[in-house]
C-alpha cells in the first residue's frame, strides 16, 4: 500500500475542516507547481491555539497533512506550533511517499503563515519570530 492507514483516514475523514470567523490569524499557501492551496485559520487566546480550521484545495496528501497539522497544534502554545515541522506531520501519519513530502511542507508553512498573520495583526513584525514563509517548488 502506497499510503498508510492514517493517511487514508485523515484524507477520507479530515479533522477541523472549515473556516473560523474573525480568526486571529489566517494563512494561505499555494504551491505553484502542483497548484494545491491550503488555508489555515487560528483562534488564539493567551498565546494558546484554542481553535484551528483549514480548507485545502489539493491532493489527498495535502488534505491528510493539513488535517494532521491541525490536530497537532490544537490546544498547544504558539511556541509549540512554531516548532511543528513537516517531518513531525509525516511521522504522525506513519509516513508518506517521497513524491508527497512537499504536501506536508505546505501544511507546515500554512501554520506558519497563519501565525505570521497573527503577529502582523498585532502590529508585530513576524519575521524574527516566525521566519520567512517558504514554499517548496520541488516534487
Ligand atoms: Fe502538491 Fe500534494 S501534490 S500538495
Amino acid at each position: 500500500m502506497l499510503y498508510s492507514e492514517k493517511v487514508l483516514d485523515h484524507f477520507s475523514n479530515p479533522r477541523n475542516v472549515g473556516e473560523i470567523e474573525n480568526a486571529d490569524g489566517v494563512g494561505e499557501i499555494g504551491n505553484a507547481k502542483c497548484g494545491d492551496i491550503m488555508k489555515m485559520y487560528l483562534k488564539i487566546d493567551d498565546d494558546k491555539i484554542t481553535d484551528v480550521k483549514f480548507k485545502t484545495f489539493g491532493c489527498g496528501a495535502a488534505v491528510a497533512t493539513s488535517s494532521m497539522a491541525t490536530e497537532l497544534i490544537k490546544g498547544k502554545s504558539i511556541d509549540d506550533a512554531l516548532k511543528l515541522t513537516n517531518q513531525a506531520v509525516v511521522e504522525a501519519l506513519d509516513g508518506l511517499p517521497a513524491v508527497k513530502i512537499h504536501c506536508s511542507v505546505l501544511a507546515e508553512q500554512a501554520v506558519r503563515a497563519a501565525l505570521s498573520d497573527y503577529y502582523t495583526k498585532q502590529g508585530i513584525d513576524p519575521v524574527p519570530i516566525v521566519g520567512e514563509i517558504k514554499v517548496p517548488e520541488e516534487e
